[in-house]
């Protein structure tokens, strides 16, 4: 089913059911959905046969950094596994990241493939402790230009960093955002937040929106209020 939005709901639980219980109040033409590595390590390939037959295209959110081998392997087995989309970090460099793209591309597996630049979580000293001299922003920017060169298709960004990659790597270059707080939702645990409509005009072409919708007391009705707002 080609998926109209731009929306991924993030199903964040502990178990099979729980997600399922959340995904059977979701309208699989009004969302994908994205399935971490929680709920991932408890259920299995299960969670994505169960949500592939209730008709939704799944985000595996597993962030893979591995040696290029065991990486295009992991990527290989995701896209098997009819995974809409699937992810690496682009710190693994950009034969890792070749080498998964390779791989999808001669099994002629159509999954998208994108990077995680810099984790958000990590502050700027956080991230010089790491060896690397340079701001996030700068980080980022550097990780997303390299993600382009090695063919993904896109990067996990915040929407404040959507802008500047838009500049470097263009309209067609998929920017999947987290970190989304439409005007009715509480902060919850995130900082720097963006409105879906901010965040799509800033050059997001998804969002990724967990509690906003999967707490609220009509998952559907928050869903729709999201979408109807956007640009
Ligand atoms: O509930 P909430 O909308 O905050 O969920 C956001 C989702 O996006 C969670 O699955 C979270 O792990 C993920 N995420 C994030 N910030 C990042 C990367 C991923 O919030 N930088």
């Amino acid at each position: 089913m080609a998926v109209n939005s731009p929306l991924i709901i993030a199903l964040d639980y502990p178990s099979l059911d729980a997600a399922l219980c959340m995904a059977d109040q979701l309208d699989p033409a009004q969302c994908r959905v994205k399935v971490g590595k929680e709920l991932f390590t408890r259920s299995g390939p299960a969670v994505l046969e169960a949500l592939h037959g209730r008709g939704f295209e799944v985000f595996l959110d597993l962030k893979f950094h591995d040696i290029p081998n065991t990486v295009a392997g992991a990527v290989q087995a995701a896209a098997e596994q009819g995974v809409w989309m699937v992810n690496v970090h682009a710190s693994g460099g950009r034969r890792m990241m070749e080498t998964a793209v390779e791989r999808l591309q001669s099994q002629r597996l159509a999954t998208h493939l994108i990077a995680v630049t810099v984790l958000t979580s990590l502050s700027a000293e956080e991230l010089h402790e790491t060896g690397v001299p340079v701001s996030p922003g700068e980080q980022v920017e550097h990780l997303a230009r390299l993600a382009q060169q090695s063919g993904m298709h896109g990067v996990v960004c915040s929407a404040q960093e959507s802008a500047a990659i838009r500049q470097t790597c263009g309209d067609d270059f998929l920017k999947v955002t987290p970190g989304i707080r439409p005007a009715f939702a509480t902060l919850d645990d995130q900082q720097r937040i963006m409105t879906p409509s901010a965040a799509i005009q800033a050059g997001s072409t998804h969002l990724v929106v967990g509690r906003p919708v999967t707490q609220a007391e009509d998952p559907m009705s928050a869903l729709a209020s999201i979408l109807v707002d956007l640009p």
